[in-house]
């Protein structure tokens, strides 16, 4: 869809507050000494700047100005002007009168309209002496305090958040007071009344990113010490360190920042989607590192009733399309991306015409409009009596209130009232042009039309409902885009033809120079593999990453950009996180998190390296299976990693076991899981359908698993020379292993280096899910799912034959037999 891109790329480049260049720099109001329409307060340390703000923006033809005048907070150092906390978002100034700030009579701070003379807003706080004052503090926090006493606050903004979660602020309840701090989104770009989104803990601290209040988006699950447990990405590497407090008193979330010298933006923004950026000085952009929900249709209603959304080529932004029949509600919300009221029909039901609401089908001369390859809206109601499409058509036609219908492989479901949430789902990649798989093909859903709405289908052919999105992303062409900015400015690379920006969602586009610098012209280099070689970096400074750099340009950049967005999206605590991505000419690479503990091979087998003792080994086995189940099951697209060996897990400053790689293995649909063909991974590793030339599934990667488990408990090779030497077999590691748990002496198989300190029920644990991972049959290995529950003691394992290839090899196996072993 290059019109959609192009039309997306040319929609405003510069969104400005108009704010007056800096007079007196003080951080404090004082009695008598207010702010008048051009001052502002800048926080002792420079960081924060508190004014008046109208927002405006512009684009290629149009400039707009909104009349609003607003209170707000901003970073006082960037030059791309972004609100973090407005105070009157609600009852905006829109005299030509500039307002005042200043103390009022009964001590609060109060917005007051000198046209009219009247308190636009105020901080409404019960003051108990004469002498408050208004400081901006170095954190952002606006307090009203006394001027004598400073610990005596009477009210602070950080009570009062908008869409913005500054560092140090709280999140949560005061339980004694019933204060709830939560982030909520602003109504669109321009506008900074609260929207829909908001984002907050319950009163027991469960995060919950929420619609209008009543429709749940997203939970965070509970906070298991570390992150919430259903957002591991929580403790990536650039990401904030936060801490949660639940006592008596309060339940909160808050964070503090790595380097106090970045400047940091984690907000929920007016798409519903939490994000968390950073400031760069070097291009003079925010880079976004994390979205939640990651894909912008996954946001509930984003594009409001009887839309269809398309996550498009995953820019930031979702594209709100009408459905067929009906056309934008309110235009000009809706070019500022408040898109609440949707769309509405061009002609009412015929149904809603006569009397009452039962109507028989005979009487309605309603039509349905097939929307194909569409996720399906939210609310089905299932209609258990309907067995055929046609029948579910005239369930649905005999009341009134229904909307739609679809018939599929889980019987009849019928909606009532507004639809919302019905998302594009993409057209099946084919090989040469994208992997990111969408989740399947879609449903069909029937939309109930007016008559006269219903296009003839014989006549207008259509391929999607996305009718009328030529029209409505044409017209925003005229508008703006403020924070969309952020989002892509990801794929904004030199000389990119906008059909080239494929891809995915909060990674980094780099530019090859910014690399050459992060990571000093490439002179660290931390190792090489298979696909290029591996080099330490730092980007801005703060946080270090390592880059890969991979050998020669194997795809195009299409397929590249499109396969590394498959693989951005994929975050789990045991998987390496893609940061980014460069793709200039024929340069290719890719920036991920650093490991400072480096690779489980180094532990392993190096003679001076660490002796991990037996507990970290154990939790080192159990996160990689959790990771691998994650890449098999858990992920929206299946990966099958085809590599998995110790030099592929690295360990971070914690021993938190994580793959790497994961990228480089094909990006695979569910349903097409049979496709490698080619022969990939490492001599050891591989299972034997590899070498058969059978086709592959997952359990290659549970064959590979099994070896590593051996190795973790003999840290040594299975192939080392000691155990092969002289073309005798007999003594492989695997072998050996299987043979000692039947007899049940697996104490001997131990590591030496660990003299004796390992809990042999764990030992013997590990080593039978070690011996039904590498059996010969992929039936009979364990999934990774399993494999987990085992190691975690959830379920138990009999005991596994000793598989038939490996014992084979004592007694005259044929060569390619022995070859994959060893
Ligand atoms: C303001 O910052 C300066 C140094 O930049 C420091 O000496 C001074 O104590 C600070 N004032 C307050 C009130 O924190
Ligand atoms: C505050 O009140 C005290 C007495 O209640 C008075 O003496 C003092 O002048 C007042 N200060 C201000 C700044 O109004
Ligand atoms: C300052 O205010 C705090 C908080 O209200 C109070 O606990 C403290 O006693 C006050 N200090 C003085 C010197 O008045
Ligand atoms: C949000 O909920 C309120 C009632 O809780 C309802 O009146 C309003 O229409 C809802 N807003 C939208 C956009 O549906
Ligand atoms: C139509 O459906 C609505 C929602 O399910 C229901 O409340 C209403 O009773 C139905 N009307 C008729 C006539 O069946």
């Amino acid at each position: 869809m290059p019109l959609l891109q192009a039309a997306v790329l040319l929609v405003g480049v510069l969104l400005s507050l108009r704010t007056p260049p800096c007079s007196a720099a003080t951080d404090t109001v004082s009695p008598g000494n207010g702010l008048a329409g051009g001052g502002r307060l800048v926080s002792n340390n420079s960081k924060f700047a508190l004014g008046f703000f109208k927002m405006d923006s512009e684009s290629l033809s149009s400039h707009y100005s909104s009349p609003n005048t607003y209170l707000g907070i901003w970073f006082n150092k960037v030059p791309k002007l972004t609100p973090l906390w407005s105070a009157n978002g609600e009852s905006p100034v829109v005299d030509p009168t500039p307002p005042e700030l200043a103390i009022s009579g009964d001590g609060n701070l109060a917005i007051l309209d000198r046209a009219t003379g009247s308190v636009v807003w105020s901080t409404r706080a019960s003051t108990t002496t004469n002498d408050t004052v208004a400081v901006l503090l170095d954190d952002g926090n606006l307090v009203l305090r006394s001027a004598s006493n400073s610990s005596d606050v009477f009210w602070q903004s950080f009570d009062h958040p908008t869409d913005t979660f500054f560092p140090g602020a709280k999140i949560g309840w005061d339980k004694v007071t019933g204060l709830n701090r939560r982030l909520v989104s602003r109504k669109n770009l321009l506008d900074q009344a609260p929207g829909l989104y908001t984002l907050g803990l319950d009163p027991s601290g469960v995060g919950h990113l929420a619609w209008n209040s009543t429709v749940e988006i997203q939970s965070t699950g509970e906070w298991n010490g570390h992150y919430f447990s259903l957002a591991p990405e929580m403790i990536g590497v650039a990401m904030p360190s936060f801490k949660f407090v639940n006592n008596d008193r309060e339940v909160y979330i808050t964070y503090t920042l790595r380097d106090e010298a970045a400047v940091v933006l984690t907000k929920l923004d007016v798409f519903g989607q939490g994000l968390v950026g950073m400031w760069m000085d070097d291009r003079q952009d925010w880079l976004i590192h994390y979205r939640q929900p990651l894909r912008p249709c996954d946001v509930y209603a984003v594009c409001g009733p009887f839309t269809v959304c398309d996550d498009g080529d995953a820019e930031a932004e979702p594209i709100c399309g009408c459905m067929e029949g009906f056309s934008v509600s309110s235009p000009t919300d809706w070019e500022f991306r408040d898109r609440r009221d949707g769309c509405v029909r061009n002609t009412p039901l015929d149904c809603g015409t006569s009397s009452g609401d039962r109507i028989s089908k005979q009487q309605t001369t309603d039509k349905f409009y097939a929307v194909h390859r569409v996720g399906l809206p939210h609310g089905a109601v299932k209609v258990q009596a309907a067995t055929s499409g046609d029948g579910c058509s005239q369930v649905c036609l005999a009341n009134c209130s229904c909307a739609a219908y679809s018939y599929g492989e889980g019987g009849c479901s019928v909606w009532h009232g507004k639809l919302y949430s019905v998302t594009q789902q993409q057209q099946q990649p084919d090989a040469s042009s994208s992997s990111s798989s969408s989740g399947g093909n879609g449903d069909v859903l029937y939309i109930r039309l007016a008559a006269k709405d219903a296009p003839d289908v014989g006549r207008r052919k259509k391929k999607s409902g996305l009718s009328s999105i030529g029209v409505t992303i044409g017209a925003s062409t005229a508008a703006f885009l403020g924070l969309l900015i952020l989002g892509l400015l990801i794929w904004k690379t030199k000389g990119k033809t906008p059909e080239n920006d494929q891809g995915g969602i909060g990674i980094i586009a780099f530019r090859h120079a910014d690399l050459q610098h992060a990571t000093k012209n490439f002179s660290e280099k931390l190792g090489g593999g298979g696909f290029g070689s591996v080099f330490k970096g730092h980007l801005s400074g703060s946080f270090a990453v390592a880059v890969k750099r991979l050998d020669g340009a194997r795809q195009g950049e299409k397929q590249f950009r499109a396969e590394v967005s498959s693989v951005g999206v994929i975050q789990h605590i045991n998987l390496v996180k893609l940061v980014g991505f460069c793709c200039e000419g024929n340069k290719r690479l890719l920036v991920y998190e650093y490991m400072s503990n480096h690779s489980l091979d180094v532990h392993l087998f190096n003679a001076n390296g660490r002796v991990l003792d037996w507990s970290l080994r154990y939790q080192i086995a159990i996160g990689v299976a959790r990771g691998l189940a994650y890449l098999h099951t858990g992920c929206r697209d299946c990966i099958i990693h085809c590599d998995i060996k110790p030099e592929n897990i690295l360990l971070d400053a914690s021993f938190v076991p994580k793959i790497a790689d994961f990228g480089m293995a094909k990006v695979l649909g569910r349903e097409f899981s049979h496709a490698v063909t080619t022969m990939r991974g490492t001599i050891g590793y591989l299972a034997p359908e590899w070498i058969s030339g059978a086709a592959v599934t997952s359990k290659v990667d549970v064959y590979s698993y099994g070896m590593v488990l051996f190795e973790i408990i003999s840290g040594r090779r299975n192939s080392s020379q000691e155990y092969t030497k002289d073309g005798d077999y007999s003594s492989f590691f695997p072998l050996r292993a299987a043979r000692k748990l039947l007899s049940g002496e697996v104490g001997s198989l131990v590591d030496a280096n660990l003299r004796g300190d390992a809990n042999l029920e764990e030992v013997e644990r590990v080593c039978k899910v070690a011996c039904w991972c590498i059996q010969d049959s992929e039936i009979d290995r364990p999934t990774m799912t399993e494999v987990v529950k085992f190691l975690e003691g959830l379920s138990e394992l009999d005991m596994p034959p000793v598989p038939r290839l490996l014992s084979a090899i004592t007694g005259g196996a044929p060569a390619s037999a022995v070859h994959y072993y060893v």
